[in-house]
């Protein structure tokens, strides 16, 4: 089962995720990270960065990428990942990729993108966020479970939910190339964050409801380790949350 913990805040969360990663860190340097994009992560980029790690031997792939955005747009996930991860963490010019990143054409680019987080060894651990269509990546209900690194169409839902990052809603792409949920899969830690009531039903959906490619999200119950973290008003529909906060209460010495 996830290890699900349930917080007071973004901010509390950041700091727990962040301090998984130093532990992961500190055993090896230049882990393969997966990082997400949009507002979720922020908290955990910004406590990380506040440790001042020097973390010049990390490697990482972003999740996602719109397609179709003109190069440099500062709404691509490629200047988003060197705005708020690259920069602020101190990574090496070039240390993190993004889908389609690589100038060859998009077509092809899903597998070759596969074949560079195989080169580098896989992901050691993966942040994501979640969508309010349940979707992780940008793998929207629908995806196949297996799914590999592809270019997708993105759903009206999450293209309006995105546009308060643009001047207006026409500018949201329809396109994006993903990371699959079998992609997702193959990372050896999933670390899922959550934040506001707006996420509570796919928070619901993904942890306690039937593994279904009809909410993404759910494919985090096939992974052997998955951490999520949440605050209260995500965590709202979750039957079990008592449960939860007792798990994390009564955690043994070895797992703090
Ligand atoms: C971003 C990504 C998406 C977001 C999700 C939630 O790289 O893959 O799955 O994590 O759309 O977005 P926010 O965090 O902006 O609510």
């Amino acid at each position: 089962m996830a290890e699900v913990v349930i917080v007071g805040s973004a901010d509390e969360a950041g700091d727990i995720a962040a301090g998984i990663i130093r532990s992961l860190l500190e055993q090896l340097p230049d882990a393969v990270l997966g990082f997400a994009t949009g507002s979720t992560p922020l908290s955990t980029y910004r406590a990380l960065a506040a440790q001042g790690l020097d973390l010049g031997a990390v490697r990482g792939f972003a999740l996602d990428e719109y397609v179709g955005l003109p190069a440099g747009h500062s709404q691509s996930y490629r200047a988003v990942i060197d705005r708020e991860v690259v920069a602020p963490l101190g990574l090496q010019p070039g240390s993190v990729r993004v889908p389609g990143d690589d100038g060859l054409p998009l077509q092809g680019a899903g597998e070759r993108y596969e074949r560079d987080i195989y080169a580098a060894g896989g992901i050691d651990l993966q942040v994501l966020g979640i969508g309010r269509t349940g979707h992780i990546g940008f793998n929207e209900p629908g995806s196949s479970l297996a799914s590999l690194t592809r270019v997708k169409t993105l759903t009206e839902s999450t293209r309006l939910d995105n546009a308060r990052f643009f001047d207006s809603p026409d500018e949201v792409p329809t396109h994006c190339i993903t990371q699959g949920l079998g992609t997702i899969l193959r990372a050896r830690h999933l670390v899922l964050l959550a934040f506001g009531e707006s996420k509570a039903d796919a928070v619901a959906a993904a942890l306690e409801g039937p593994v279904s490619a009809s909410t993404p999200g759910s494919v985090v119950q096939l992974h052997p380790r998955v951490t999520v973290i949440v605050d209260e008003a995500a965590a709202r529909h979750l039957e079990h949350a008592d449960y939860y906060r007792y798990a994390w209460d009564h955690r043994l010495d070895w797992e703090r």
